[in-house]
């Protein structure tokens, strides 16, 4: 049998039944008044009763009085006046809201919370951006590996020890997966685990703390809440909350390979292949540590998964917009790509750019911006690849939750390169 998460495990009645969350939030409502939800509002919002309550249940097993009320709520706060100054934490707080009433219709987006960190993203400046979004995948990487590191404290396994070094490595590879929030600390102390040999849940136990609190510090509180608040599973397995932090880091991964791609397409569309070349290398390096995740994740038991997949239809990564994206910007679509095209997407991409400039550069500078394109695409693929190989091992050949024929959608999906047109020979090549 799969276990439970702690939260489920531990709950108090009154978070088993939410009557602790109800009671919270009608305080809360009736202490701001619907029609001036005002920023303070916002702020004081009883998020953590919510949270504690769905992490105790699962979204399915949310009390039904309560889903009712948040749903209301949501229809409030999005129609209420904005106050005087504006508040920003209005549709922050509707942005999140949505979250704790998609039982019915619910999908990938809503069930990652994906529109918030879109939005935390685009309040940064544009030279902070990628501070923050590397931020972002630190802070979760942290979460993770807390979340992990009091389940082995609770109940020691072989499985879960297992499970709490690969995340320590995870938080480890954060300078290669997020090296802006990395560099943010150059020369003082890192909290990035060392990669050493630790003997003992003890001196795990240990090291993991003082990893956790370090890298903790050097999170603002804005994104810890955003993470803390984006943990609302559908079940009350341990295994799912793995699951849910494994997929929001990579949607920051594919947000940011995404950034790098139209910074590169701007780059080249100008003659700046050094910065093009730049950009294609941030986003290739970032892939290539890819694999200190997918170890997290092929941790996932079979059977833990088989109740999460039984209670995730309609919420697939197949409807990921970063994901598709990544893609959308590199190449037009190929025939015969079983993959559902990205509406909405405009502009060349960066395979149409490199084709169009090619006549116009230096030999060099394009043989240069190939091997870069190349190495990008080796990158994706590995990774597309991985996926396939741990889906097939944890769910063998039944269909997807996306309603794709599941694993053999994949394999196929995963032979269809970045760039086709390199493939093809290019006239780089
Ligand atoms: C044990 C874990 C996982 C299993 C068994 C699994 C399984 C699948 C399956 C069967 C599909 C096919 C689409 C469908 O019908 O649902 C799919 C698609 C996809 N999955 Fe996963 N997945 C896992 C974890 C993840 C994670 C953590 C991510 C990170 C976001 C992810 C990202 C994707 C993406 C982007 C697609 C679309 C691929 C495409 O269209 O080419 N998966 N997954």
């Amino acid at each position: 049998m799969a276990a439970l998460s702690l939260h489920a495990a531990q709950a108090e009645p009154a978070d088993l039944l939410g009557t602790r969350a109800l009671r919270a939030v009608e305080e809360w409502r009736s202490r701001v008044g619907l029609d001036r939800s005002h920023r303070s509002g916002s702020d004081e919002f009883p998020f953590e009763e919510v949270v504690a309550h769905y992490r105790s249940v699962g979204r399915g097993g949310a009390n039904p009085a309560l889903v009712t009320e948040l749903r209301d709520l949501h229809g409030a706060v999005q129609s209420a006046a904005p106050a005087e100054e504006g508040d920003r934490g209005a549709p922050l707080l509707a942005g999140w809201l949505r979250l704790t009433f998609d039982q019915e219709g619910g999908d990938y987006h809503t069930y990652v919370g994906t529109h918030l960190y879109d939005a935390m993203r685009e309040q940064a400046q544009e030279d902070k951006g990628d501070v923050l979004s590397d931020t972002i995948m630190a802070a979760l990487a942290v979460d993770l590996l807390s979340i992990e590191a009091a389940a082995l404290a609770v109940e020691p396994s072989r499985g879960q020890r297992t499970r709490v070094r690969t995340a320590y490595q995870l938080l480890g590879s954060m300078d290669a997966l997020a090296p802006s929030w990395a560099l943010e600390f150059k020369g003082e102390a890192s909290p990035l685990a060392p990669p050493n040999d630790l003997v003992g849940d003890e001196a795990l136990a240990a090291a993991v703390s003082q990893a956790v609190s370090a890298a903790a510090d050097r999170i603002p509180w804005p994104v810890r809440r955003l993470v803390e608040n984006t943990m609302l599973p559908v079940t009350r397995l341990h295994d799912e909350q793995m699951f849910i932090r494994s997929i929001q880091v990579f949607e920051g991964l594919y947000v940011h390979v995404g950034r790098c791609l139209e910074r590169a397409i701007s780059a080249l569309g100008s003659g700046d292949t050094e910065g093009g070349c730049a950009e294609l290398t941030d986003a290739a390096e970032r892939l290539e540590a890819v694999p200190a995740l997918f170890r997290v994740l092929t941790t996932m038991p079979r059977e833990a998964f088989a109740v999460i997949r039984d209670n995730t239809h309609g919420r697939s990564a197949v409807q990921s917009t970063s994901y598709r994206r990544v893609e959308a910007l590199s190449a037009p679509p190929t025939p015969g790509n079983p993959q559902s095209p990205l509406p909405g997407t405009e502009g060349e991409t960066l395979q149409e750019v490199f084709e169009r400039q090619t006549p116009w550069l230096p030999r060099r500078d394009v043989v240069r911006f190939e091997d870069t394109m190349r190495r990008l695409d080796a990158g994706w693929h590995k990774s597309k690849r991985t996926h396939w190989g741990i889906t097939l091992k944890v769910i063998g050949s039944v269909p997807g939750t996306g309603g794709t024929s599941g694993a053999d959608y994949l394999k196929q999906t995963a032979e269809v390169p970045l760039f086709p047109g390199l493939a093809a020979g290019t006239p780089g090549a």
